[in-house]
């Protein structure tokens, strides 16, 4: 497994696969690995010649310093374990090398998609998401890029980007990853102390049950079950709870037989933010 971290060191290294018709998969990640990550480096590493992982804390993509500050850090860690994937390549950029003087995301617009749940709580984060994201299909050029379903509105704008800019891309979106106690795995759990840790598998089994009282009740009556849950809950506090659709993410208040939709959960514990959802 090779790293880089230089842009012109990737770029020859990519120039060379694409003369030689390799297809490309690639994973963007923050770093901080667990199981699911893992899996989509195993899933690019299955399906393509040529896997490359990217890990690199994006500055644009955090509207608040101190997340940013503590978004936990681990490369060494990282690298063993996207080793033992057969991953081929890991580019660790620094933010200079990818931004150099101009520290600033461009303005997209994904026809609204930006506009719903997370990008009312967490401003300008898909700018952010979309210049990274873009930067890193220019340099990699992959035919397959792959991103977790933990992040589905992430998901959907990135499917969007390419399919608005004709990129020749494939996005292939992998199921969340959980904890035996149903907790979705993220980077962020690690900030967790012992007593939101133990309260945090709740998160899903409240979406669980959201679930279960959609098919016999009201969006509205899940929407007013959930922000009453939650006010018993002492470690976790209920940011947003919705229900969209699963295509457009417009906020749903009635059900309709010919869509499908999707809860979708942010909730604080102490000062981290975890999110969540669910297919309904
Ligand atoms: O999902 C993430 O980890 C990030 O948003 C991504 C896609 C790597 C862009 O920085």
């Amino acid at each position: 497994m090779v790293v880089v971290s230089k842009i012109e060191d990737l770029k020859a290294i990519i120039t060379s696969l694409k003369s030689n018709q390799k297809n490309i998969g690639l994973v963007p990640t923050m770093g901080a690995l667990h199981k699911g990550h893992l899996s989509l480096i195993e899933k690019s590493v299955q399906e393509n010649d040529f896997s490359i992982t990217t890990i690199f804390v994006n500055p644009t993509q955090f509207d608040k310093k101190e997340d940013l500050e503590n978004y936990p850090s681990t490369l060494e860690n990282d690298l063993k374990l996207v080793e033992k994937t057969n991953c081929d390549l890991v580019f660790t950029p620094s933010a200079e090398e990818m931004y150099q003087e101009n520290l600033h995301a461009e303005a997209f617009y994904f026809d609204g998609l930006e506009n719903e749940m997370e990008g009312k709580h967490r401003k300008n984060h898909f700018d952010g998401v979309g210049t990274i994201v873009k930067k890193f299909f220019e340099l990699t050029q992959p035919t397959k890029a792959y991103f977790g379903e933990k992040d589905f509105q992430q998901l959907q704008i990135i499917k969007k980007m390419v399919s608005k800019n004709q990129m020749p891309i494939e996005i292939i979106g992998c199921p969340i990853f959980r904890e035996e106690d149903g907790l979705a795995m993220s980077s962020r759990n690690a900030r967790l102390n012992k007593n939101q840790r133990n309260s945090a598998p709740f998160i899903y089994e409240s979406l669980q049950k959201a679930s279960e009282l959609l098919k016999t009740s009201t969006i509205e009556n899940v929407n007013q079950w959930m922000q009453q849950t939650y006010k018993e809950q002492t470690e976790l506090r209920l940011e947003y709870f919705e229900i969209a659709d699963e295509a457009t993410l417009q906020t749903a208040t009635k059900k309709e037989s010919s869509k499908k939709y999707r809860a979708f959960i942010a909730v604080f514990a102490g000062t981290i933010r975890l999110i969540d959802n669910i297919s309904l």
